[in-house]
């Protein structure tokens, strides 16, 4: 059995996902006669997503683009100029999962801080600027892109004080800031800041809109007029244009409604059930500090979890497989992550409560 639309799964940004689920979804959107078609994802409804999101995020423009690594590649590539370097977390996706991007099509260099942490201190940054300002050939550092929260350290959040901070350094030394958020909703449902708070420390800012939209692909790059202007020629440059792009903009408009108050009451209702269920004293899920939407959850053996797992199945509540791909983010023994998401909304917690606690 997979999850539906239905379904309480604990895996995920967003409500489950699969093919025939967005194939139901397009057939669900009323007056598809009325969306105003792109040309190559420029103007029409792909318009209305840019200009919505500039709203949103507080931005002077924005680009619709295929992936969140093609968005962080073109604002480094932007920020961070020619001949120069660029200062990231060595934890972060762009870093660690995105195969040398910048390096390779850019030549942009990454200087990774932060050896398996979310986050580096001030010190860090100050010695690795002034060795690069003594080295034999000289590179400007143009741009340090932050990721909040931090996919490979269990959506840990970069306190807000930690980005003031560097806020105020990043502007004393002239370099640019770019915050990948791709989980943007998850971070601000956790700590109640508003999203405007977060983006208005950046010079450019990414979001998912595959992750928890209900859509196949797609991110979202906002930043100063001058420099997401003329993006679409780079977005054409490296392959990025897709020629039809209208359908998919519409199922995440049409996701997007209401989106962020049901993040933070499937937040709330989460944090609530995680308690309970800690305070059964049938279940240990931890609660690390400056969590988003991640927690560990721990279990005896794996073949007592598949058997706990299948009763949770059987009402429609799942948990993550253990045997599914976990794209470099290491487990400790015993304990898997499980994950925040609207679907929570879907059942009462009392229900949810009653089901983990009958079925351990
Ligand atoms: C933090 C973060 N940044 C960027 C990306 C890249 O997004 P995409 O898969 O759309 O290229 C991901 C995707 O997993 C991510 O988790």
């Amino acid at each position: 059995m997979i999850p539906d639309q239905l379904s309480v799964s604990f895996s995920g940004d967003g409500l489950p996902n699969s093919t025939k689920i967005i194939a139901e979804q397009i057939n669900q959107l009323k007056d598809l006669d009325k969306i105003e078609p792109d040309i190559y994802s420029v103007g029409g409804i792909v318009e209305q997503l840019e200009t919505k999101f500039s709203a949103i995020l507080n931005k002077e423009k924005s680009i619709f683009l295929p992936t969140g690594t093609m968005a962080n590649h073109f604002a480094i590539r932007e920020l961070s100029g020619q001949n120069s370097k660029t200062i990231v977390q060595e934890q972060s996706h762009i870093y660690q999962d995105s195969g040398d991007t910048l390096q390779t099509l850019s030549g942009i260099s990454l200087i990774p801080l932060g050896l398996n942490k979310p986050y580096f201190n001030i010190g860090e940054l100050e010695e690795i600027i002034f060795k690069n300002s003594i080295s034999r050939v000289p590179k400007n550092i143009g741009c340090i892109s932050i990721e909040s929260p931090v996919r490979r350290q269990k959506g840990q959040i970069i306190p807000i004080e930690n980005i003031k901070i560097l806020y105020d350094f990043a502007k004393s030394y002239n370099i640019k800031l770019h915050l990948d958020a791709a989980r943007l909703y998850m971070m601000s449902s956790a700590t109640k800041i508003p999203i405007h708070e977060y983006t208005q420390y950046f010079d450019t800012v990414y979001c998912s809109l595959w992750k928890y939209f209900g859509a196949p692909w797609g991110a979202i790059l906002s930043g100063p007029n001058k420099l997401v202007e003329n993006m679409f020629n780079t977005r054409r440059m490296f392959g990025g244009s897709i020629p039809n792009s209208s359908l998919n903009a519409a199922l995440i408009l049409n996701n997007l409604d209401g989106f962020e108050s049901k993040m933070n009451n499937a937040y709330d209702q989460g944090i609530d059930l995680i308690k309970k269920l800690n305070n059964s004293e049938k279940f240990n899920i931890i609660i690390n500090e400056n969590h988003s939407n991640v927690f560990e959850f721990q279990y005896n053996d794996a073949n007592e979890y598949n058997v706990f797992r299948n009763k949770l199945i059987n009402n429609n509540i799942f948990l993550p497989d253990l045997n599914s791909e976990n794209y470099g983010i290491i487990n400790s023994k015993n304990f898997v992550d499980i994950r925040i998401n609207i679907s929570l909304l879907n059942k009462s917690n009392e229900d949810i409560f009653k089901v983990f606690v009958e079925s351990v």
